[in-house]
């Protein structure tokens, strides 16, 4: 059948979790296809919150299997905490979750690697979640990886022997003290344990699904802002976080997307360095970050708040073909007078809605249209048509804006908590 892709319009932390975690009943597979450890999806079923790094979102669910796909870079000690983590829940794991024998290795001194390139940026740094993903991407571009299929050869010792030295070398030229022991001995206890997990030629398992008529939801990670090719750079990830990621990362063929499922919140959070036109550093950013517990998933670092940026959502969506749109954390903006949302960049005296080229050095001032906010706990509706006037009007003013549906909207972090607008009901 078909794959259905959701993905990140901003600068990641969206709510993809939640989201993936609510659909997931409804497709046959869960399926990553890029970044690793650096995400930080959070789930919330029956008050009990699960915070996944490198496993797919529908994890929780009976229905789907969830396939690591060849796109993403595995770190084992972090997926084995992950799956004892999900263990412990009750849940049986190994019979949910297959593995790409092509996805990536993150080995210790990667992580090394990526710390003594943030530390050499200085006041330029990028703000990584120091997770190796850097340093990974790197290595796979660069032919030098290891892959999960290698854990298996019986030469993999020297392989990683090999790796590892070609780091120690690299790291000479950085001035920075680290301990590469403490790291080793679980990297490989952890090894062993992924060896025990079902490791797959993922192309083939998807696009078998496929031809038999099942269906395919393709989570995404991080967001289109953070894309190695179209975000922010160099203040960016190192994987193409938008739809066409999803074909590389997982192998499915392009004719095969039918949904392009994007993210949005209601405002904007960015965490990390680089450019946010539309940040508040005042006390309505404070309120943001406060109500909407801003504060990351994977690092726990405050996350930088602003007002929802229109020019880079449009852009965003024109990059991915997004096809309808799902907006979280509205409930976020319940007692706010007055919501803004940014329409235009103004640069050098001109107003346009196009992202410039360098946004790191130009000075863009963001223009604003102000909304009447709803004052209404949104928390409470559990159908869409019931939702107050004035937030149904903030919802036009998008859909104009962006000229495509918002077919859900999530009120809440918990499961249940999505509306979804009637005649959009079904997904897939
Ligand atoms: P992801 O990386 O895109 O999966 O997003 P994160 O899990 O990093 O961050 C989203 C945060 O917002 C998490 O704490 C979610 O539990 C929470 N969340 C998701 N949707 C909503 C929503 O509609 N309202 C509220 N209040 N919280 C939400
Ligand atoms: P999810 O999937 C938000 C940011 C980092 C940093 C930049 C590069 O939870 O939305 P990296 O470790 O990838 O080299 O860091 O990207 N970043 C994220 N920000 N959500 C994420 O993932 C992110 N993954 C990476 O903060 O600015
Ligand atoms: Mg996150």
């Amino acid at each position: 059948m078909n794959v259905d892709i959701l993905l990140g319009l901003q600068w990641g932390d969206e709510g993809k979790g939640k989201i993936v975690d609510h659909l997931a009943g409804k497709y046959d597979i869960i399926a990553r296809f890029q970044g690793g450890p650096n995400a930080g999806h959070t789930l919330v079923i029956d008050g009990v919150k699960t915070v996944l790094h490198t496993v797919p979102s529908g994890i929780m669910h009976e229905r789907p299997v969830n396939v690591i796909g060849n796109g993403v870079v595995i770190d084992p000690v972090t997926l084995k905490k992950e799956i004892e983590n999900i263990l412990s829940k009750g849940i049986d794991v190994n019979k949910r979750l297959l593995i790409s024998k092509k996805a990536h290795l993150i080995v210790p001194t990667h992580k090394i690697l990526d710390a003594a390139s943030e530390a050499a940026k200085g006041q330029n740094k990028i703000g990584s979640t120091l997770r190796g993903i850097t340093p990974t991407y790197m290595d796979k571009t660069g032919r030098n990886g290891l892959r999960i299929g290698d854990i298996l050869s019986s030469d993999f010792k020297s392989l990683y022997d090999k790796i590892k030295e070609k780091h120690l070398n690299l790291l000479k030229i950085y001035d920075f003290e680290y301990s590469l022991a403490e790291f080793e001995k679980p990297w490989f206890e952890a090894i062993e344990f992924i060896k025990s997990l079902n490791l797959i030629d993922s192309e083939y398992y998807l696009n078998d699904a496929l031809s038999k008529g099942k269906n395919i939801l393709a989570e995404g990670a991080q967001g289109t802002m953070l894309d190695i090719d179209f975000g922010t750079y160099p203040y960016v990830t190192s994987s193409n976080t938008i739809s066409s990621g999803a074909c590389n990362g997982l192998g499915i063929p392009p004719t095969k997307i039918k949904e392009v499922i994007g993210i949005t919140k209601a405002y904007c959070t960015r965490v990390g360095t680089g450019p946010f036109p539309t940040e508040l550093n005042n006390e309505t950013g404070e309120l943001i970050r406060k109500v909407g517990n801003e504060f990351g998933a994977t690092t726990g670092r405050p996350r930088r708040t602003g007002w929802i940026d229109l020019p880079a959502l449009r852009y965003s969506m024109m990059i991915n073909g997004v096809t309808q749109i799902a907006i979280t954390k509205s409930d976020i903006l319940n007692d706010f007078e007055v919501i803004e949302a940014c329409t235009d960049y103004e640069v050098n005296g001109k107003v346009s809605q196009e992202i410039p080229y360098d946004m790191c050095n130009t000075e863009i001032k963001p223009v604003y249209h102000k909304l009447c906010g709803w004052k209404t706990d949104l928390r409470n509706f559990t159908a869409y048509e019931d939702l107050p006037e004035t937030f149904l009007g903030y919802l036009t003013f998008l859909e104009e804006y962006l000229k495509t549906d918002i077919s859900m909207i999530s009120t809440g972090p918990e499961r249940e908590k999505l509306l979804f607008k009637k005649t959009l009901e079904s997904v897939s």
